[in-house]
């Protein structure tokens, strides 16, 4: 630690979060949250609804200004640069509720993504092979798509400017489970390519799945973080929903 309380930063860590602080006004939403991304990893975000999940993820991308604390994209302190800029470094968000260009074909959607891409591993081409369904409806109308569909084209669409993080908000709300599979599947090709990803999910079972770490939020503090595999259901369970429901067990259960 240096004299910020800063964690020193190793050679395959992407982002390095510490001691982050974010107001929405009055509201602190993220408080005192430390945390890192590296290479090819995927760093679970997981807490209950209003945890500050998505200001976390929104703040990192740079669509919120922090009031204190610093977050450091490959040893450079981006804490105050602008989204754009933070984008053009590679740092890439799917926001919540996909924001694709609706009036777009999914080709066309694909290609605002691939505009001033990095040099990398994917390309349209590639998002076509991952995906084989959009190959064949490449020219019709995203607003023509299902909510998974959609959601699939979104991180298509933030994967062809080839990022080296990819933030994903909350992508399988709302969408059925085999579809949800099917989004879940790409991850692994995803990381293979040293890409930190780093995705909210309120199922935190399937997020559990294919994280290697998880950072549980609980009104803006850090719960809980480490291996998934370090936790039992009821630790987890804990930092999620805080400590009124152990009280409110503990009263139910023998000890
Ligand atoms: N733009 C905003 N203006 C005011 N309050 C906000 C705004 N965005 C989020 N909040 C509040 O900040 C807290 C964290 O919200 P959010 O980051 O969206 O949580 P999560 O994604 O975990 O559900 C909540 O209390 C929410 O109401
Ligand atoms: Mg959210």
């Amino acid at each position: 630690m240096d004299e910020t309380g800063a964690q020193p930063r190793t050679d395959s860590d992407l982002v390095t979060v510490n001691a982050l602080n974010v107001y929405h006004g009055q509201l602190c939403a993220i408080a005192d949250v430390s945390l890192r991304v590296g290479e090819g990893e995927v760093l679970a975000i997981i807490g209950a609804n209003g945890a500050g999940k998505s200001t976390l993820l929104r703040t990192i991308a740079g669509l919120h200004q922090s009031r204190s604390g610093s977050i450091y994209f490959r040893g450079e302190n981006i804490s105050r640069l602008a989204a754009h800029r933070r984008a053009r470094r590679g740092i890439s968000l799917v926001p919540e509720g996909r924001r694709l260009f609706r009036s777009l074909t999914l080709e066309e959607n694909l290609k605002v993504g691939a505009h001033r891409a990095a040099p990398g591993p994917f390309s349209v081409a590639r998002i076509y092979e991952l995906f084989p369904w959009m190959a064949e409806r490449r020219h019709h109308k995203v607003l023509q798509f299902s909510g998974g569909e959609q959601q699939a084209v979104a991180i298509g669409r933030a994967l062809v400017a080839n990022p080296r993080v990819l933030l994903l908000d909350e992508v399988s709300l709302g969408l059925a489970p085999i579809v949800v599979e099917k989004i879940y599947e790409v991850i692994p090709e995803i990381v293979a390519h040293g890409v930190g990803v780093m995705l909210v999910e309120q199922d935190v079972a399937q997020g559990l799945r294919v994280a290697t770490r998880v950072h549980c939020l609980l009104e803006g503090r850090t719960s809980l973080e480490g291996a998934p595999a370090q936790f039992s259901a009821h630790e987890i369970e804990r930092a999620y929903f805080g400590s009124d429901l152990r009280q409110a067990t503990s009263e139910t259960e023998p000890s």
